[in-house]
């Protein structure tokens, strides 16, 4: 079947979340059986008390397609009407091909634009933002927007500073053509002196970073940039009802919170049962608290994330009115 993109719209907004997480579970006593660590280290300097472990079959496109259905039945769409799949991940297995045509394949679409794209953490929002700009010029008209990591593969099991930190699993949203704009335009950048502050890189490839420099720009840059995003979507911090920032660190995560007025806001804490996913951790933290009823219908959130590269990326969505 030929393609047939729209003439552009208004705006865009989603229609529903997805999420996959593997069965099994690793605690921090887990860990404290693997590496020189404790329960009481990784709660107090991260909050994380537990995260998801892929098995063989977990693979970042495995995950992809779980989500991503997930996502499809959740907005009520059918695969064929899906003409854009994007794959945000830094775990991807292959250069070629692309995770997304698999996906696409996976789902029984039709013929969609697959697109992956690698903006490591901040990769979720980076690729809300190509949906939206496509379904705007009419470039999509709906676009299934995922992001999925199995960073497990990625770190030496025997380095107690990175081992402890992450997990796997995959989030998704669904994004179609809206007359009101529900997601804002994208404010986005980058950190020129911490361009090598996150590596996935050597032989085997190995996740590394500086944590201290990382933790440091997030405490005392983050709020303006995640402030920055707000005001781009025309509105004030009081307009925005959920706080959805990367999940790498409740020490992060809280006070960035606390600067924007979290108090009367829902604050997504998904890190401490999912560890940093990287990409995935907006759309995972979102999808969950989605499932379990805990964002409010039509509220705008603030979605902000940061990592490798250095990347920042964030925009103002308005959470789903359930049908
Ligand atoms: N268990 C016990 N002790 C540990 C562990 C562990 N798992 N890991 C490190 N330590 C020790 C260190 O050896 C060090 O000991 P020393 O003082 O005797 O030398 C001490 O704990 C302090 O280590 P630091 O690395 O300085 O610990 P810090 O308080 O900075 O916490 C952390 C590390 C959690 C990584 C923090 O720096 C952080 O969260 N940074 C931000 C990370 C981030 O946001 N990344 C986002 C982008 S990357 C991505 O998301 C994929």
């Amino acid at each position: 079947m030929l393609s047939v993109n729209g003439t552009g719209s208004a705006g865009s907004r989603i229609v529903g979340f997805g999420h996959y997480q593997p069965d099994r579970v690793m605690t921090n006593e887990d860990l404290s059986q693997i590496v020189d660590t404790s329960d009481e280290w990784i709660v107090t300097r991260t909050g994380i008390r537990e995260r998801h472990i892929g098995g063989d079959d977990d693979t970042v496109t495995n995950m992809a397609v779980a989500a991503g259905r997930a996502a499809l039945d959740d907005a009520g769409i059918d695969p064929g009407a899906v003409d854009q799949v994007i794959v945000a991940s830094t775990s991807l297995s292959d250069r070629a091909p692309y995770t997304a045509g698999r996906v696409a394949v996976a789902l029984g679409m039709s013929t969609p634009a697959p697109l992956d794209i690698n903006t490591a953490c901040s990769g979720f929002e980076s690729a809300m933002a190509i949906a939206d700009m496509s379904i705007r010029t009419g470039a999509a008209t709906t676009s299934l927007v995922i992001a999925s990591e199995r960073i497990s593969g990625l770190v030496d099991w025997t380095d107690r500073s990175t081992c402890v930190l992450i997990g796997d699993g995959a989030g998704a949203a669904v994004v179609t053509a809206s007359k009101r704009p529900e997601i804002s335009p994208v404010s986005w950048g980058s950190v020129p002196h911490l361009v090598n502050a996150v590596l996935v890189d050597g032989e085997p490839q190995r996740f590394s970073q500086e944590g201290r420099s990382i933790y440091r720009w997030a405490i005392t840059e983050a709020e303006a940039h995640a402030r920055a995003v707000v005001e781009r979507a025309g509105l004030t911090m009081d307009d925005i009802e959920v706080l959805a920032f990367h999940q790498a660190n409740l020490r992060i995560i809280e006070p960035l919170a606390k600067a924007l007025g979290g108090a009367d806001k829902v604050v997504l804490r998904d890190v401490e049962w999912s560890g940093n996913t990287s990409a995935a951790s907006v759309p995972l933290a979102l999808s969950k608290a989605w499932a379990a009823g805990e964002l409010p219908e039509g509220a705008p959130a603030l979605l902000f994330g940061f990592g490798g590269g250095f990347t920042h990326a964030g925009q103002v969505v308005h959470i789903p009115v359930r049908r």
